[in-house]
């Protein structure tokens, strides 16, 4: 009874990072600290390689596609002979794009790299996937924990995304892991943290207890880069104390792209197309798509690049290819693709130039905002292991290398950079000076001159957000009894240094609608007047629009955050919530 008791006052708190080519999971109860996190190791199946076994790759393969198999196979179990999907992660968001993403991404979605299957859509298939995941991790809890003990013991999930992610792609990644079960139980709940701020707290917390590489100390400007399969991702953090607590700040808006190690993969497929033409692509997608044998041999060329110092040295990788003529780049007899390490190296160099123009500018911009530069670099992530991207970077930086991402310690950032400009468009009185003639009108309710669609930014731009930042807003909305009482508001993000007056502008980006219900209040409380002309009352609703910036669950707004207030009361009287723009 005593367990029982101790269980129930403690929660787990499980990291699940969701990467573009592997995903991994690792779990803490919270009366243990950081060191004690504990990485699921033995994830599952035939084709799992002896040095990355805690993390399984981001693959599945469907019963409708696949004959021999009955449920969906994820991970380690799916063999290179399946009908398989991978890097659907970076399907989640289409419409967030940086200056720094691999231009030939969107492409890819129709060369068929990046397919789905044709009787699902992206969030579809990436729940799929985190089923597969939260079941085996229940499955390993269970074990460790007991049943009954398990039932009982909340579970804090915590997912990772790239912090160069939109909102709605945030939106889906939430949905996704809702499909997939995670946080369905009683008293679970799902919260995503910013994939930098995740290895932050892993790769600071290692250098801080001593013997690594690399020491921080209180003052120090860190600089993380995490460079993954599908995305790079900069951010900045000041080290405010080491002792008793690691505590640090988002110095920065951070800097990022969709640049990662599969851009590589990408650039080799467009090379076999364009050197093999048909040879290759008529090939069934399973012997040359991303998780075949093929893309396999790939990668182990990727890995090993940089280790040896040879310029001519040749790489070969067996593909069987009808049509295929011999060739400098096609052994025919033995079915052998052979490459140079200059043509590796092409495929390298797009990548690595995009990850030192984002570094540059992330040291510019430190120098600029704070007038101090960046003292230390850290390179974690998968393709932060590439030595050839480790000695391309100290050709000109001194970088390190972190500690891979292990998993959650528990440990918050306590405040971090908006990444965005966020507002609404209103109505706002008019003025000569700044407004076009055009958008002016008379208001129905008090007949004053108003200019229609001024931007309002609330929230600027590297402004410093934590758990209690809202956004408020007054609005007026003049109303007619027989109307509807759900308005929607639009809701714009902006990421240009400047944001423009007006919502026409290319930078600025409709992210979705504030829905504002206001079926449930006393409208008693209004002022209305009488329009004879109308025969009819016209109120003037004005109310108080609280959003919060939902900092645990990552995102912006979510139902039951935003308030909707009286002008001049305290209570709420409506209910809000926000329906992001799917493309
Ligand atoms: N030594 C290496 N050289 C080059 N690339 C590597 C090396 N080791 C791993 N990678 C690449 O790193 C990627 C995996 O890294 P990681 O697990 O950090 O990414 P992810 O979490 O799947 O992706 P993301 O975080 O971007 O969604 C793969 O694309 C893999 O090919
Ligand atoms: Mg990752």
């Amino acid at each position: 009874m005593g367990g029982k008791l101790r269980c129930l006052s403690h929660r787990l708190i499980v990291g699940v990072d969701f990467g573009t080519t592997y995903s991994g999971v690792s779990y803490v109860p919270t009366n243990m600290t950081a060191r004690d996190v504990i990485v699921i190791k033995n994830w599952p199946g035939p084709g799992r390689f002896t040095d990355v076994n805690n993390k399984t790759p981001s693959r599945i393969a469907y019963p409708e596609e696949n004959s021999g198999l009955t449920s969906p196979s994820f991970g380690f179990n799916v063999t290179a002979k399946m009908k398989s999907y991978t890097w659907f992660k970076l399907r989640l968001d289409r419409s967030a794009t940086t200056m720094y993403d691999d231009p030939d991404l969107r492409q890819s979605e129709g060369d068929g790299v990046l397919k789905l299957p044709r009787f699902k859509t992206a969030t579809q298939v990436c729940g799929d996937y985190m089923k597969e995941i939260y079941q085996f991790t229940m499955r390993i809890l269970d074990a460790r924990f007991s049943a009954d003990v398990l039932r009982i013991t909340p579970i804090e999930f915590w997912f990772t995304v790239p912090a160069i992610w939109s909102d709605s792609a945030k939106s889906n990644t939430q949905q996704a892991a809702r499909l997939a079960g995670f946080g369905t139980r009683h008293g679970d709940h799902v919260n995503l943290i910013s994939e930098p701020e995740a290895a932050a707290i892993t790769a600071l917390s290692r250098v801080t207890t001593g013997g690594s590489e690399v020491q921080v100390a209180p003052g120090d400007r860190v600089l993380i880069c995490d460079c993954g399969g599908g995305t790079v991702d900069i951010t900045t953090y000041l080290i405010k104390a080491v002792q008793p607590e690691l505590d640090f700040e988002e110095l920065l808006v951070g800097e990022g792209g969709k640049c990662g190690s599969t851009y590589i993969d990408r650039l080799f497929i467009q090379w076999m197309t364009a050197t093999f033409g048909e040879a290759f692509t008529s090939i069934p997608f399973e012997r040359r798509g991303p998780g075949s044998k093929f893309m396999q041999e790939f990668e182990f060329c990727k890995r090993d690049f940089g280790l040896v110092q040879d310029p001519l040295a040749e790489h070969q990788i067996t593909l069987a290819m009808e049509g295929a003529d011999e060739s400098q780049n096609y052994d025919a007899d033995e079915g052998k693709v052979t490459f140079s390490s200059e043509d590796l190296e092409s495929w390298f160099r797009p990548v690595v130039e995009k990850i030192l123009a984002m570094l540059g500018e992330q040291m510019r911009q430190s120098q600029l905002h704070s007038g101090q530069p960046i003292n230390k670099i850290l390179l974690v992530g998968g393709f932060g292991d590439s030595q050839y991207l480790l000695q391309s970077l100290r050709q000109q930086i001194a970088v390190v290398r972190g500690a891979a991402i292990r998993g959650l310690g528990g440990i918050m950032v306590k405040s971090r950079r908006c990444r965005r400009h966020y507002g609404f468009q209103l109505d706002l009185p008019y003025d000569p000076s700044v407004d076009d003639a055009r958008h002016k009108y008379v208001s129905q309710f008090n007949g004053r001159t108003y200019s229609r669609g001024t931007m309002v930014w609330k929230v600027k731009r590297g402004e410093k957000i934590d758990e209690n930042t809202f956004i408020c807003q007054t609005v007026s909305k003049p109303w007619y009894k027989h109307e509807t009482l759900v308005f929607k508001l639009p809701f714009y993000s902006c990421s240009a240094d400047i944001p423009p007056r007006r919502e026409d502008h290319p930078r600025v980006h409709k992210i979705g609608e504030v829905v504002v219900d206001l079926r449930n209040a006393n409208l008693n409380r209004f002022k209305k007047r009488w329009k004879f002309r109308q025969d009819s009352y016209i109120y003037n609703l004005q109310y108080e629009l609280q959003i919060m910036f939902a900092q645990r669950e990552g995102v912006l707004l979510r139902e039951g955050v935003l308030f909707v207030r009286a002008k001049n009361g305290n209570d709420i009287f409506g209910k809000a919530y926000i329906e992001y723009d799917t493309e």
